[in-house]
């Protein structure tokens, strides 16, 4: 036998197969997504994504804690308000149920990292994402809005902001409004790369935010789509979105590779509700070994490129590196 390459040697021991290892998972890279709602002593369980809840602000306080004890110190808060209207106000009132939550975690934990998620749909009467005119979501319109958001969700404690919307020009809106406001180191995450798709299910019947009538195709991505994910991540980066996202993750390593190969700021992948759901719900049945799966599934989008990983796993991710499953 003259074989010289053995790939094998490097698998002969786990000591060596993690040192050779191309991806590393870590816990300050991942974002726990959570959601507010008003009331009090309020814990909901969101039926289609067991183990996930909808907290009011004195609630959910424990859970971030419970969150930060797990070494997961990055939060993206969604907003449920009672009341919704036309014009989503309770998105930019001062005492709106998110800016409330956030006031509340800063105070209690300065330590914790707030990313206010920037968008209408939990907060309009009509279940979309921006002002209508008509039928049709009012782009220009609605960035005066988002821009106003953003501002009320920093002035609230957000450390970060993360527009979802999928409106052309809200990053330059938002960034200019910031900047105006003397919030020059406030960074913006950007939804860049957000397709209409079929995944968000449960997080529409967690958020109340499914349209009332129609659906996102008019301005979030068809999932047919590639070469589009490089001209939205581009005018992202142009309008000056310090992190560009890709949202789903699972099904989509390939848009993640495309976006980390052209351009040089990070990367993130939203795992998003759909994903968490198929894992736990068959985890629950049995048919799958979960925790396996789900660490599979994170470090594929990690291989595929992304920098950081927003993810409803997060408490069980760290835990998973913790015990040396992942990282
Ligand atoms: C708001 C928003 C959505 C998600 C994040 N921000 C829903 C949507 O666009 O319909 C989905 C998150 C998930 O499914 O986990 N626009």
């Amino acid at each position: 036998m003259d074989m010289i390459n053995r790939p094998r040697r490097l698998r002969t021991s786990d000591t060596l197969r993690k040192m050779v290892r191309e991806t590393r998972v870590s816990k300050s890279s991942l974002i726990y997504p959570l959601f507010v709602v008003e009331g009090e002593n309020q814990v909901q369980e969101i039926p289609s994504m067991a183990g996930q809840y909808r907290y009011s602000v004195d609630r959910v306080l424990c859970k971030v804690e419970e969150m930060l004890r797990s070494g997961v110190d990055k939060v993206m808060v969604f907003g449920i308000p009672d009341h919704k209207d036309a014009c989503g106000s309770q998105a930019y009132a001062q005492d709106g149920v998110v800016q409330r939550a956030m006031r509340a975690m800063k105070e209690r934990f300065p330590e914790l990292y707030i990313i206010g998620d920037v968008c209408m749909c939990e907060y309009t009467s009509h279940g979309h994402c921006g002002i209508l005119n008509g039928d049709y979501v009012d782009n220009d319109k609605t960035l005066d809005y988002l821009a106003k958001i953003a501002l009320s969700q920093v002035e609230a404690g957000a450390d970060m902001v993360a527009p979802s919307d999928m409106m052309d020009g809200r990053v330059a809106a938002i960034r200019d409004l910031l900047d105006r406001c003397g919030r020059i180191n406030t960074p913006i995450m950007s939804y860049a790369v957000k397709y209409a798709s079929s995944f968000y299910g449960p997080f529409r019947e967690a958020a109340g935010s499914a349209p009332a009538f129609g659906d996102r195709k008019s301005y979030q991505m068809d999932w047919h789509n590639s070469r589009e994910a490089v001209k939205e991540a581009l005018s992202d980066v142009e309008e000056g979105a310090d992190i560009l996202m890709v949202k789903p993750a699972m099904a989509y390593g390939d848009i993640i590779s495309r976006v980390k190969e052209i351009t040089d700021i990070p990367v993130a992948a939203y795992s998003v509700s759909g994903e968490y759901c198929m894992v736990k719900t068959c985890g629950n049945l049995g048919y799958v070994d979960e925790t396996a799966i789900m660490c599979e599934i994170a470090a594929a989008a990690y291989r595929a490129g992304a920098d950081i990983y927003l993810t409803y796993f997060a408490k069980e991710l760290a835990k998973a590196i913790d015990e040396g499953r992942l990282g």
